[in-house]
C-alpha cells in the first residue's frame, strides 16, 4: 500500500500542471498562429467579411459587417458572443452541407453515385486572383473527404463599391451521376441583435409593392416558381438592416439581389443562437440537377452590398457597380422615346405610323419605338390571342414592310425601334402548328395560357436559333433598326420539355442557361444595340438579365402616382439610367405631373401627341429641352431619396453630378388630403457644404410663373441643414428644382 504524500502529490501535481499549462500556452499560441493563419478575409473599401478554417478543416463565417482597421483581429470576433452552443459545429459555415452533421437549412443538398445523401465540406485551399486595383475573387475550394465531390466558393470583390458577387462551382468527382437537389450561389452568417428584412411583392401592375419586417427565429423564404417572369409576384431584391431598420443615412443594412434570370429561393432563417443565416440562389422547385462524371455546375451569382451609414449610402454604392459593371453602357447615354403601344394597341396601318412618326420629330425625341401588333399573316396579330411566333410583317398593315418606317424615320431625322416578344407564341399560329414540339407544355394535360400564349422551350438549342433568329433576321435585312423591346409575357405552366427527355428537372435551369445563350450570342454580333428589358411590365428585373439589357420597362401602370411609389423602390436597387419611365394618359394628373415622374429615369411618351392641346403639347417639347439638358446628372449622378411618399404627403429625391455643382430636385403630392403638402423645408443631400447654390424651379407649365427664381444663394451646408421648401401643395402638386453652383 502506497502511503499518501502530501508533498510528492504536490510537487507531482504542480509538475503536471506546470507541463500542462505550457503544453496549454504551446497549444494557444499554436492555434491562435494557426487560426491566424487560416483567417480568410474578403473585403471591400468598408465592408468586411472573414472566412474561418477550423481545426476541423471546416470552413466558417466568423464576422460580416464592417471591415477591421487590422484583419488580424476578426479571429477575436467568435469569443465575444455568448448566445449560447453550436452542438453541430457548422451553423456559421460558409456553405452549410446536408445530411451529416447539419440540422439546419443547407446550402447544398446532393444524392451520390452510390444512392448515399451526406455531405461533408472540408478546406482544400484557397487562392486570391486580382483583376484591377478595384476587382479581386476570392476562390476558396472545399472537399467532401469520403466522397470526392468538390465545391469552390468565388466572392468577387468591387472595392470601391463595397459591392461583392459570390457564386459556387460544383465539381463530380465521383464514379458515376451525381444529383444536385440543392445548390445554392452564397450561404452568409451574420451576427446582430434583430433583423429587418424589407422585401417586395407585387403582380402585373403592382410591381415593388413592399413590407418592412423583423424576422423572427424560423425561415422566412421569397422564392419563385415562375419560370420566365419569374419576379411577377416576388423580385430577387432584398434588404436586411441589421439591430434595427436602417434609415436613409444611418444604420446597417445589407442589400442582396439574385443575379438570375428564372426561379430562384431565398432563405433568411433566424437559427437558434439569434444569428442570421442566409442562404441565396437557384430555387431547387423541381430542378433537381444531374452531373455526370467530371461535370462541373456553375451557379449564378449573388449580389450583396452592406453599408453602415444608411440605405442612401448602399443604393448609390450599388448603383455605381451596376452603372461601372453591370448594366450595358451604364455610363452611356439613353434615347428618349415616342412608343405607339397605348396610342394605338393592336390598330395601326403604314400611313398611321407615318404620322406617329412625325410626332416624334415633333415632340422632339429621339426615336420612335413601334410595340406590338406589326407581324403575323396567317393570324393576323391583331389581337393579343393570335400570331406570336410568326415573326414576318403583316402585309395588310406594312406592306412596304418595317424597312419603310426604318426610312421614314431616317426622313425625319429620329431612330427607329421595334418590339418583339421572341421567347413566347399563340397557340394560334403558324409556329405553333409546326413545332408544337418547341413548346413548353405537358403532352397528356390541357394546356394552360398565360395571356392567350405559351412558351417556347428554350433549352432545346433548335428553339435557341430560332429565338436568335428573330432579332437577327430584322437586323440583318434593316441594319438601322436601333433598338429592340425585349417583352415576355408569359410564365411557365406545364413545365415539360420534349427535348430534355428524362432530365425534366434540368429544364427551369437549362430555361434560363438557353436564354443567356441567346442573349451572350446577340451581343456578339450587336454588341451596342440598345434594348430594353421587359415583362409585361417588371416581372423579369434582375442582374442576370440586366448584363444584356440598357434599360428595364418598370412596370405597365403609368399612373404617375403608383409610378411614384414603384420607382422610389426600384431606386433603391436600380440606378435611374435603367428605369423606363414613359408618359402616357393612365391616372388623373395633369400632362405636367406625368412628365415630372417620367423625367425621374429615362423619359419615354405613350400618347397621341396630335390630340394634345397646344399648351400641354408646348410643356411636352420644352420638358423634353429641359431633360436633355439635365439627363447627365439622372443619369450619372448620385441618388439622395429625401421624403418617402409612405411616410410623407410628398415625394422627394435628388440627383446630384459628381463634380457637386448641378442638381436637380424632383418633388410630388401624393395626398388630397386638405392642406397636404410641403409645410417645412426639406433637407437636400449629397451637397458640397462650402460651395454656395442657386434653387431655381423649372420645367414650368405655360403661362405659369414660379417664385423659386435663383436669386439668392444659399451654401450646400444650409441646404443640407436647415433644407429648402420647394412649396408643394394642392395647387402645385409637381415641382423640380434645379441647384446649380452660383458663380
Ligand atoms: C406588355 C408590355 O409591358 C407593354 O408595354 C406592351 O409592349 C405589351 N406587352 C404589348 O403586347
Amino acid at each position: 500500500m502506497i502511503a499518501f504524500n502530501p508533498s510528492r502529490y504536490q510537487f507531482g501535481h504542480f509538475l503536471k500542471k506546470s507541463i500542462f499549462l505550457s503544453f496549454l500556452l504551446f497549444w494557444s499560441i499554436t492555434s491562435a498562429w494557426a487560426q491566424q493563419a487560416t483567417i480568410i478575409p474578403i473585403e471591400t473599401q468598408r465592408f468586411g467579411m472573414a472566412l474561418q478554417v477550423g481545426t476541423d478543416k471546416r470552413v466558417g463565417i466568423i464576422h460580416f459587417g464592417t471591415k477591421l482597421n487590422n484583419s488580424a483581429e476578426y479571429q477575436y470576433a467568435p469569443a465575444m458572443y455568448r448566445r449560447g452552443d453550436d452542438y453541430s459545429g457548422i451553423l456559421n459555415a460558409a456553405y452549410t452541407p446536408s445530411g451529416s452533421r447539419n440540422l439546419v437549412e443547407p446550402a447544398i443538398q446532393v444524392t451520390h453515385a452510390d444512392g448515399n445523401t451526406s455531405l461533408d465540406l472540408q478546406y482544400v485551399r484557397h487562392n486570391v486572383q486580382k483583376t484591377d486595383n478595384n476587382v479581386s475573387t476570392t476562390s476558396v475550394v472545399l472537399r467532401d473527404p469520403v466522397y470526392g465531390l468538390e465545391v469552390t466558393l468565388y466572392y468577387k470583390v468591387y472595392t470601391a463599391e463595397d459591392v461583392v458577387e459570390q457564386w459556387s462551382v460544383i465539381k463530380n468527382n465521383e464514379k458515376g451521376n451525381v444529383t444536385l437537389n440543392k445548390y445554392a450561389s452564397a450561404n452568409l452568417y451574420v451576427s446582430a441583435n434583430n433583423y429587418w428584412l424589407k422585401h417586395y411583392h407585387g403582380d402585373w401592375a403592382k410591381e415593388m409593392q413592399t413590407e418592412e419586417t423583423r424576422l423572427t427565429p424560423g425561415i422566412k423564404v421569397l422564392d419563385t416558381k415562375l419560370g420566365t417572369r419569374a419576379n411577377l409576384y416576388q423580385p430577387p431584391s432584398f434588404m436586411v438592416s441589421l439591430d434595427r431598420p436602417a434609415t436613409e443615412d444611418e444604420g446597417r443594412v445589407l442589400y442582396g439581389s439574385v443575379e438570375w434570370t428564372g426561379n430562384f429561393r431565398v432563405d433568411l432563417e433566424v437559427d437558434p443562437l439569434n444569428n442570421l443565416r442566409l442562404i441565396a440562389g437557384i430555387n431547387p422547385h423541381a430542378s433537381e440537377y444531374t452531373l455526370t462524371k467530371g461535370q462541373e455546375f456553375t451557379t449564378p451569382l449573388f449580389l450583396y452590398t452592406y453599408s453602415d451609414k444608411g440605405k442612401g449610402a448602399a443604393s448609390r454604392n450599388l448603383h455605381r457597380w451596376a452603372r461601372n459593371y453591370r448594366i450595358m453602357q451604364g455610363n452611356g447615354s439613353r434615347l428618349t422615346l415616342l412608343n405607339n403601344w397605348e396610342a394605338t394597341y393592336f390598330d395601326f396601318n403604314e400611313p398611321k405610323l407615318a404620322e406617329l412618326i412625325k410626332d416624334t420629330k415633333r415632340l422632339g425625341v429621339d426615336m420612335f419605338l413601334l410595340d406590338d401588333g406589326w407581324f403575323a399573316n396567317k393570324y393576323p396579330r391583331n389581337a393579343d390571342n393570335a400570331g406570336l411566333g410568326d415573326w414576318q410583317e403583316n402585309v395588310k398593315k406594312l406592306p412596304h414592310g418595317i424597312g419603310y418606317l426604318v426610312k421614314e424615320a431616317q426622313n425625319n431625322q429620329v431612330k427607329f425601334g421595334i418590339w418583339v416578344e421572341p421567347e413566347m407564341v399563340n397557340p394560334k399560329s403558324e409556329l405553333y402548328e409546326k413545332h408544337p414540339d418547341w413548346v413548353i407544355r405537358q403532352p397528356k394535360r390541357e394546356e394552360h395560357l398565360y395571356r392567350n400564349q405559351l412558351v417556347l422551350d428554350l433549352s432545346n438549342p433548335k428553339v435557341q436559333d430560332f429565338v436568335f433568329g428573330v432579332l437577327d433576321n430584322i437586323m440583318t435585312k434593316n441594319p438601322n433598326v436601333a433598338f429592340f423591346k425585349w417583352d415576355c409575357n408569359a410564365v411557365i405552366y406545364n413545365a415539360h420539355s420534349e427535348y430534355l427527355k428524362n432530365k425534366q428537372s434540368h429544364l427551369y435551369v437549362d430555361y434560363v442557361r438557353g436564354l443567356y445563350k441567346v442573349l451572350e450570342r446577340f451581343r456578339a454580333k450587336y454588341p451596342d444595340l440598345p434594348m430594353m428589358l421587359c415583362s409585361g411590365g417588371g416581372g423579369r428585373v434582375d442582374y442576370g438579365a440586366l448584363k444584356y439589357f440598357t434599360e428595364f420597362w418598370v412596370s405597365d401602370n403609368t399612373d404617375p402616382l403608383e409610378r411614384i411609389f414603384m420607382q422610389y423602390e426600384y431606386s433603391y436597387f436600380f440606378p435611374a439610367i435603367a428605369h423606363d419611365n414613359h408618359v402616357t394618359d393612365w391616372g388623373k394628373q395633369p400632362i405636367k405631373y406625368r412628365t415630372d415622374v417620367a423625367m425621374m429615369g429615362k423619359l419615354g411618351f405613350d400618347i397621341v401627341v396630335s390630340k394634345l392641346e397646344p399648351n400641354d403639347l408646348q410643356f411636352c417639347q420644352d420638358a423634353v429641352k429641359t431633360y436633355k439638358s439635365l439627363s447627365d446628372v439622372i443619369w450619372h449622378g448620385d441618388l439622395y431619396r429625401l421624403a418617402n411618399p409612405r411616410d410623407n404627403d410628398f415625394a422627394s429625391v435628388m440627383y446630384v453630378n459628381e463634380a457637386k455643382n448641378r442638381a436637380v430636385m424632383f418633388n410630388y403630392l401624393v395626398s388630397n388630403r386638405y392642406g397636404a403638402g410641403t409645410l417645412s423645408p426639406v433637407k437636400m443631400g449629397g451637397l458640397d457644404p462650402n460651395k454656395k447654390y442657386q434653387v431655381k424651379e423649372i420645367n414650368l407649365y405655360p403661362g405659369t410663373q414660379s417664385s423659386i427664381t435663383g436669386n439668392t444663394s444659399y451654401s450646400g451646408n444650409y441646404l443640407m441643414t436647415v433644407g429648402f421648401n420647394p412649396n408643394v401643395n394642392a395647387r402645385r402638386t409637381s415641382v423640380i428644382l434645379e441647384i446649380t453652383e452660383a458663380r
